[in-house]
């Protein structure tokens, strides 16, 4: 449980423009007070995130969320379903969403979070929680407060409300016009999504920050449908490998940031990470490990 007392520090630091690592039920977010054109730029330096990439918006389940988005029927369809929890859904934004939000557009990102920890200091602070998740640019999403620490240090308060249940970014969904799309996946399905308001669109353009390289560890890293054949195949090469075995979808999603955390670190040459089956959240999971292993020129 996460003390009162921490609930009002944390606060407090966001009311004076400071930022404050966040717990929620996906991963851990790097939080500043949204309407604070200041404290969003700070989160950007902090992350060493390029301008223009957009920010979530965090709210409080009993917030006016109407004050932030323009729901249409779908988005309050999709809000009424799922938050509180792990959706964000893009919406037309309120003028006074500032722009340093919304990376210059029109729309704003907005995620109501069912960790309890964050729904305490969102009614705390009774504002909305500007939040990406927190870790360097390009990185591996952060899904304890000990790897957040591990990111930037003393440098950021964290409140820690421990290990993160799901383990992969929220799925967003685009709300802005009459053809909703998927933006990218996650824990909640495309069919979920489909069954309450019918077929979704492909996203065109992608959402900025959906690059193709993210979520990357410094180590290559190999995708896998065999990772004993490959481990095989690549020691006889004489090169050292560590393995990201699959497991049960929920469980592989909890541990996947954690353990290419803890696998980047032994100083192999190669890491053989297992794909998951396609469906559900192994969507997810396979989203995110080809981004991890797509190393860009423009990376480090
Ligand atoms: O689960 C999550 O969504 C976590 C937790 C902390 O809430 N947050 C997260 O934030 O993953 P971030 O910034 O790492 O990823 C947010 C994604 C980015 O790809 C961004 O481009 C997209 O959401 N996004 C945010 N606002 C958008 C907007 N107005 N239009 C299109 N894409 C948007
Ligand atoms: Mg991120």
């Amino acid at each position: 449980m996460v003390s009162e007392s921490a609930i009002a520090d944390a606060a407090a630091l966001l009311r004076a423009g400071e930022l404050v690592a966040i717990p929620t039920e996906t991963v851990y977010g790097l939080g500043g007070d949204a309407l604070n054109p200041l404290a969003i730029r700070r989160i950007y330096a902090t992350k060493g995130r390029p301008a223009g990439h957009p920010v979530i918006v965090h709210l409080a389940r009993d917030a006016d969320w109407t004050k932030w988005g323009h729901f249409s029927a779908a988005a309050h369809t999709l809000a009424q379903a799922f938050w509180p929890g792990p959706l964000t859904l893009i919406l037309p934004r309120q003028a006074h969403v500032p722009l340093e939000v919304t990376g210059g557009l029109e729309t704003v990102g907005i995620r109501v979070p069912g960790h309890p920890a964050a729904q305490a200091l969102l009614s705390a602070f009774g504002s909305g929680i500007a939040a990406p998740s927190a870790n360097r640019f390009g990185g591996v999403s952060p899904t304890t407060a000990a790897h957040v620490r591990a990111e930037f240090g003393d440098t950021v308060r964290i409140l820690d409300g421990g290990p993160s249940s799901i383990g992969i970014e929220s799925t967003i969904v685009d709300v802005t016009s009459d053809s909703p799309a998927l933006l990218r996946p996650g824990s909640i399905s495309e069919e979920e999504i489909e069954a309450l308001i019918g077929p979704l669109g492909q996203s065109n353009p992608p959402a900025p920050g959906t690059l193709k390289s993210h979520y990357a560890p410094m180590t290559s890293l190999l995708l896998s449908h065999n990772p004993e054949m490959d481990r095989i195949r690549l020691e006889s090469e004489g090169r050292s490998v560590a393995v990201l075995a699959a497991t049960r979808p929920e469980e592989h999603a909890r541990n996947l940031y954690g353990e290419l955390r803890r696998l980047d670190a032994l100083g192999v040459d190669i890491l053989i990470a297992e794909m998951a089956t396609n469906v559900g959240i192994g969507l997810a999971i396979n989203d995110r490990l080809s981004r991890a292993a797509t190393k860009l020129s423009t990376d480090k």
